[in-house]
């Protein structure tokens, strides 16, 4: 069975504003785990919609590298949703101002944060005991939306605490002011993460308002999804905690809620294929950002736990020798202590090897077996790989020294950058090429698909010619 979904489960998509959210699953932004190359894992799982790690919105703090990404949305994601949190209104507008010149496509509030003091103000959750300051920031954030089309949406607890409930109250001021979607946390801010989730005043909120509601909260199951839409009417589910390290969960949720069958649990291959590629996307985007490679895999850490640690609960289960059990752990360990990509991936492979999936995992990367693979692997490879292309580790490789080329200028301005960077590039290109087909110029020319007269003037350009270099 296919665990990637084909984007068409109509019985499950609901509008926000001009947008349709396919198949009815919704990513939770989690500050610090859903970042670009996470929310893209699960988009590719059948996320019909993800939203960005909150950003602030206070003026020192939007000034920071950390919130300027958090404002801008995703470039491949036609929904990309950015999250707002402030307390101030004509700040809270300006960033969805700043957050629509960056990309976003949605621009959600945050009233649901339980942080204390959040950006020097109480806000998020906070927000929830103050409706009157809450109604002005949201009146403010689609104010500031008219014309551009970028709908409001708008995340909340139930309310502050047990005797102050107030989701339905504010979840009206939302639609009247111009939210075109509202996500309930089925807790009290006072509850953070603990005790159950209250489904009966998330269905309160659904049968209150008109425009959707999407339901969250402790939902690590297809069953928690299902259960949740029937006791809740909401229009889709939002899956936070129990996607990270679990992205299938996301492609189980939206075939039983498209009344499909669980497609089940993935094999070893599978998962060690999508840790492979989650990897190399997490690695290319943050050392793009300017991350040091060991600081980029050290922000994987979590992420590989995640993966990993229930793997290894598994195998203890299914009765995995305790030797073995005991290597597997000891790898897990130095995995998440690794530096870089190339250490992270080999101990990838031995942890599989280590508690006995050897026969599934050790021809991941054999083409014929491959080709052999059952279809549910392929897609996971099909679908994953256009966002680990080569272009991606060659683009953070470019990023990477073109920034330490302009941090060795230390702000000499006027020269030829772009000429001496090109050139930089273009020097070896030639001198390999030429060296791979035995200084052939016609070959050469051939295996870099331009004609013989350009790369001739290029040798030249570069003094390559002759036998110079
Ligand atoms: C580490 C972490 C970071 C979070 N960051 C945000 C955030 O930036 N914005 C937000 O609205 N909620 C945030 N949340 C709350 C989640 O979006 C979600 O509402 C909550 O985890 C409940 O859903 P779950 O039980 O599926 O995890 C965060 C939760 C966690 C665990």
């Amino acid at each position: 069975m296919n665990t990637l979904t084909t984007g068409t489960d109509a019985g499950r998509a609901f509008a926000i504003g001009p947008h349709l959210v396919a198949g009815g699953v919704v990513l939770a932004p989690m500050a610090g785990v859903t970042d670009a190359p996470f929310r893209s894992l699960c988009r590719a799982f059948g996320a019909g919609l993800t939203v960005g790690e909150m950003a602030s919105s206070s003026a020192h703090l939007a000034a920071s590298e950390m919130t300027r990404r958090r404002m801008t949305g995703d470039a491949d994601d036609p929904l990309a949703a950015v999250q707002l949190l402030g307390a101030d209104p004509a700040q809270m507008a300006r960033a969805a101002t700043a957050a629509v010149a960056l990309g976003a496509k949605i621009v959600d509030i945050n009233f649901g944060c339980p942080a204390r003091v959040v950006c020097g103000k109480a806000c998020g959750s906070a927000l929830m005991r103050e409706p009157a300051l809450a109604g002005e920031i949201m009146r403010a954030v689609a104010h500031a939306l008219e014309g551009t089309g970028v709908p409001m949406t708008v995340k909340m607890r139930t309310g502050w605490d047990e005797t102050s409930k107030n989701a339905v109250g504010l979840a009206l001021l939302a639609e009247q002011a111009g939210a075109a979607a509202v996500t309930v946390h089925g807790r009290t801010r006072a509850q953070r993460f603990t005790g159950g989730v209250n489904r009966a005043d998330i269905a309160a909120v659904v049968r209150a308002v008109s425009i959707p509601v999407i339901a969250n909260g402790d939902i690590d199951s297809p069953a928690a999804a299902l259960a949740m839409i029937r006791e809740t009417g909401a229009a889709g589910i939002m899956i936070g905690r129990a996607a990270r390290g679990n992205p299938w969960l996301i492609a189980r949720a939206r075939a039983v809620l498209a009344g499909r069958d669980d497609p089940g649990e993935p094999d070893a291959r599978e998962r060690l294929a999508v840790v492979r590629r989650h990897l190399a996307q997490h690695m290319a985007y943050w050392m793009a950002q300017g991350r040091e490679e060991r600081h980029a895999a050290a922000s994987f850490r979590a992420h590989l736990r995640a993966y990993l640690q229930p793997v290894l609960a598994q195998a203890a289960r299914d009765g995995c020798g305790e030797q073995r059990l005991e290597r597997a752990a000891q790898i897990l360990a130095r995995l998440v202590r690794d530096e870089t990509q190339a250490a992270a991936g080999e101990d990838l492979e031995q942890f599989f090897l280590c508690i006995g999936q050897d026969k599934l995992t050790q021809t991941v990367d054999n083409k014929d077996s491959r080709e052999n693979a059952p279809a549910r692997f392929r897609a996971v490879e099909e679908i994953l790989q256009p966002g680990v292309n080569i272009n991606d580790a060659f683009s953070a490789l470019v990023v990477r020294r073109v920034e330490s080329y302009m941090r060795d200028l230390e702000g000499v301005r006027g020269l030829p950058v772009y000429e001496m960077i090109v050139t930089a590039c273009e020097r070896p290109l030639l001198t390999w090429a030429m060296d791979k087909c035995g200084r052939n110029q016609k070959a050469a020319a051939q295996l870099l698909g331009i004609n013989r007269n350009t790369l001739r003037k290029k040798l030249r350009l570069h003094g390559l010619l002759n036998g110079e270099f």
